[in-house]
Parts: structure tokens; C-alpha cells; sequence
């Protein structure tokens, strides 16, 4: 039988209860409870669609089990910001064009905040490091690169976090 447990998670600083069996990856857990600004692509760790900041580190949900992350802090694309307050990250993708079907854009924005909190000067070289595990097949990426770095910027002037 399958074995489930109650766990709760703390989800953009809210503490949600569910029942999961052992197996239920992160990915999953979080859109089952209706967090589906956290997109599904590969799930296999390949696309980054998925990423969370878990304790502000970005991580690929669809490789991370529910179970593990009782008594994290976990952060999607809506925990960083709303459409009437931005975070710097989704007003700078906004502001030039670095999103088009979107689609990439809560994990690509996850990662970079993730990348910002480890290094809040990067060059665009670990830019694109910070960015290489995350696919967009629309932008061509070269706004989204801009988009990070004024962010981060940004970020440096205002002494925004995640
Ligand atoms: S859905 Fe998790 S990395 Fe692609
Ligand atoms: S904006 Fe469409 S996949 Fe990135």
C-alpha cells in the first residue's frame, strides 16, 4: 500500500497542510495544491521551468521530494512579487521584452533571484552560468540576459532581496 503522510509545507511564507505519498515530488505537491504559476516542462532537472527558492537557494523542484522540503522556506514566482508591487527581477523582464509565451519565465526569474542572492554583483559571464540550466525556446535569451543584469543593479541601489 501506498505509504502517504501529512506534512506541511511553508509555501510564500504560509503554512499549507497536505497529505502526499513519499513519492510526490515538489513539482507536483505545489501544483496539486494550486500553485501552478510553477510550471511543468521536463521533469527531469533539464529546463528549469520548475524552479522554487527553497531556504533562497534556487533548486528544480521536479528533482526535490515533497516530503523534503517540511520545515523550508519555499518561494515561487508569486511569493517575489504581485502585478501592484514587482520585484525588480519582473519589472525589469516587463520592461524589455525578456518574456513572450512566458512560459520559461517563473523559473528563469526564480533562478535569477537565486543566482542574486549568492553573488548580488554578477558579471553577465556568471549571468549566463546562473542562467544555464534554464531553456526558453521564444526570447533568444539576449533580453533576458539585460533584463538580470538591470535587475540586479537595481537590486544594489534599493537593497531588494527575495
Ligand atoms: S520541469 Fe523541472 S527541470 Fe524541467
Ligand atoms: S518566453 Fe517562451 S519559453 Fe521563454
Amino acid at each position: 500500500m501506498e505509504k502517504t503522510k501529512e506534512i506541511t509545507l511553508n509555501i510564500n511564507r504560509r503554512d499549507e497542510k497536505i497529505t502526499v505519498p513519499s513519492h510526490r515530488t515538489l513539482l507536483e505537491a505545489l501544483r496539486e495544491t494550486g500553485h501552478v504559476e510553477v510550471k511543468c516542462g521536463c521533469e527531469k532537472g533539464d529546463c528549469g521551468a520548475c524552479a522554487v527558492l527553497v531556504d533562497d537557494v534556487a533548486i528544480d523542484s521536479c528533482l526535490t521530494l515533497a516530503w523534503a522540503s517540511e520545515g523550508k522556506e519555499i518561494t515561487t514566482i508569486s511569493g517575489l512579487g504581485t502585478p501592484d508591487n514587482p520585484h525588480p527581477l519582473q519589472t525589469a523582464f516587463r520592461d524589455l521584452g525578456a518574456s513572450q509565451c512566458g512560459f520559461c519565465t517563473p523559473g528563469m526569474i526564480i533562478a535569477a533571484q537565486g543566482m542574486i542572492n549568492d553573488n548580488p554583483v554578477p558579471t553577465d559571464d556568471e549571468i549566463r552560468m546562473g542562467l544555464s540550466g534554464n531553456l526558453c525556446r521564444c526570447t533568444g535569451y539576449a533580453k533576458i540576459l539585460d533584463a538580470v543584469a538591470q535587475a540586479a543593479s537595481e537590486m544594489r541601489k534599493t537593497g531588494a532581496r527575495s
